[in-house]
């Protein structure tokens, strides 16, 4: 299998299979890879020649040094991973810093339409400015046909589908279902971090995502958050940092319940130090 952390190696190759017009997916990661980020890179190989799954920890998308410092970096061991999945058609590129940015590691602005405002945009300052960089960055030098991001991070995937929309970038998004363990914890690379208390502690998460959407069906999006905030106050290990119920598309806060309109419930829980966040479908 190969691994560039040079673009311009990546580049040479890119720029051949281009030229015999054969597809690339591309499935962008930080590492620290886990079942989840395999089910991407193997939906991606059933629906392109060749696979690039970039490693790349991005510091611009941190507002926590702390976070961007503990934040795992296992490259031999993603390599290996990888290699389970196939060794001749998924191409590695796991650049440096100074690769991507060139010796200016600072995002640019977008404006997502407000998308970046909702949720994560009002807890994580900065955090969309530098994937939009990112991501951009890579379609540029991968020029991928098409690009699979988990719908884990559904904030992350709708912003990323405004971009390509309004930057006009010719790469075909495609959103892939949350990989979940067996007792329902979505998985996250932040997972490897929790203590075991709290990791006992946090499928409680998903438990309680499955039962506001049985309660989204009777009952109205204000008495929905107010029974999970309230779960979570007598929950002796979690920490409840926002419940909200907002629109699949805008993902604004929903107001009144419409039929013809889709939901979501997002959330977002402190396991000791260790943020974890999850989604749902609701209607
Ligand atoms: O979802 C992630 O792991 C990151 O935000 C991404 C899309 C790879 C950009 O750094």
């Amino acid at each position: 299998m190969e691994v560039y952390t040079e673009k311009q190696q990546l580049l040479k190759v890119v720029e051949d299979l281009k030229a015999k017009n054969l597809s690339i997916g591309l499935v962008p990661t930080m590492g620290a890879l886990h079942q989840g980020h395999l089910q991407l890179v193997k939906r991606a190989l059933g629906e392109n020649y060749k696979v690039v799954v970039s490693i790349f920890v991005n510091p611009t998308q941190f507002d926590k040094k702390d976070d961007l410092e503990k934040y795992p970096r296992t490259l031999e061991n993603d390599v290996s991973l990888l290699k389970t999945v196939s060794k001749a058609d998924v191409l590695v590129y796991a650049p440096t810093v100074d690769d991507i940015y060139e010796g200016h590691a600072v995002s640019e602005k977008f404006d997502f339409d407000g998308l970046e405002f909702e949720m994560e945009g009002k807890f994580r300052h900065g955090h969309f400015d530098g994937v939009g960089t990112v991501v951009k960055r890579f379609f540029e030098i991968v020029k991928p046909h098409k690009a699979y991001f988990g719908e884990k991070d559904f904030q992350q995937l709708q912003i990323i589908r405004k971009m390509v929309e309004k930057h006009r970038i010719p790469v075909k998004i495609v959103g892939c279902k949350i990989h979940r363990e067996s007792n329902g914890l979505a998985m996250s690379s932040r997972n490897t971090r929790l203590k075991p208390e709290y990791k006992k502690a946090a499928p409680f998460i998903y438990k309680t995502l499955k039962a506001a959407k049985e309660k989204f069906g009777t009952k109205s999006a204000g008495k929905v958050t107010e029974w999970v905030e309230n779960q979570f106050s007598k929950h002796e290990l979690l920490e409840l940092e926002y419940f909200i119920i907002s629109e699949t598309e805008t993902l604004k806060p929903v107001k009144r319940k419409s039929n013809k309109k889709r939901y979501r419930a997002f959330i977002a829980v402190y396991a000791d130090d260790i943020r974890l966040i999850d989604n749902i479908a609701l209607n």
